[in-house]
């Protein structure tokens, strides 16, 4: 990063959980952050604290992105990083899963972050050595329901971009996190069983996110573990179909 020039970092979902954490540290080396979600209230709070500013912003509505992302660009016309990371939960199997919960994590998971991608990319080319962030999911590589399925897509999604937005001078960098104990994602249920200890907090994710943009990465699960799961998916289907099926009650 060339000196002088300002450092605006947009962070979607950014009023709580992985983004907040993440907000926090950049705005600690001098960062603007602009966080977008839908509740105001959270946003202004964490805003306020960080001296950064807020847009109230629902990422599934392509409309209010590209208006939010046409406004923000008067204010600051270049956006060093762009971090999607808003995302709903949604556990359940795909024959019990609300309909309209089905759809809503397509577009809040998957579409959020190809409408923001599209909408602040000219903000993104605006600035020298641009990145943009998405949070995935370990989900997105392992086959476990309706949100695993959003998260494939959206995993598609950021590699795909990495392509695409590379000859435009943008990096874009994949994170593949695992359980961690957040608002949207809570994990106490877990913390008196054995996979209690696989669940992580928010700061440790913001922390590996900072380390793997410093090191030019392109993709990284947090933790580290977690990638073989991605690799028994990939070469051993039937095996996780089988675990799976043994898990799930008939
Ligand atoms: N926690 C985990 O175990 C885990 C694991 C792997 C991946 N992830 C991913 O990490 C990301 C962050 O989640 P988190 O764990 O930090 O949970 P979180 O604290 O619930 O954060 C999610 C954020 O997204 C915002 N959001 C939700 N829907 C939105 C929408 N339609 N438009 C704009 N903002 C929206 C929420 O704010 P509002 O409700 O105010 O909009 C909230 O601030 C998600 O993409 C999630 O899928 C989480």
């Amino acid at each position: 990063m060339p000196v002088g020039e300002p450092r605006v970092a947009v962070v979607t979902g950014g009023a709580t959980g992985i983004g907040a954490a993440l907000a926090q540290r950049l705005a600690g080396k001098g960062w603007t952050c602009v966080l977008l979600g839908r509740r105001e209230e959270p946003l202004r709070r964490l805003a306020d604290e960080i001296g950064g500013e807020y847009e109230v912003c629902d990422v599934a509505d392509r409309e209010a992105v590209d208006r939010v992302a046409a406004s923000l660009q008067e204010r600051h016309p270049a956006v060093t990083l762009l971090v999607n990371n808003a995302g709903i939960p949604g556990r359940s199997d795909f024959l019990d899963v609300d309909p309209e919960r089905a759809e809503q994590l397509i577009r809040v998971n998957y579409l959020g972050s190809l409408w923001c991608a599209r909408a602040f990319l000219p903000a993104l080319e605006a600035a020298r050595n641009a990145k943009v962030v998405n949070i995935v999911s370990v989900a997105g590589t392992v086959a476990i329901g309706p949100y695993s399925a959003s998260k494939h897509a959206q995993l598609a999604l950021s590699r795909s971009l990495a392509v695409e937005l590379r000859p435009r001078g943008i990096r874009v960098l994949t994170v593949n996190p695992g359980l961690v104990h957040t608002e949207g994602f809570p994990q106490e249920h877990l913390s008196d069983s054995a996979f209690g200890s696989l669940v992580v907090g928010p700061d440790f994710v913001a922390d590996r996110i900072l380390r793997a943009l410093g090191r030019g990465r392109t993709e990284i699960f947090v933790p580290a573990w977690y990638r073989p799961a991605a690799w028994v998916q990939a070469l051993a289907p039937g095996a996780v179909a089988r675990l799976r099926g043994r898990s799930t009650p008939p």
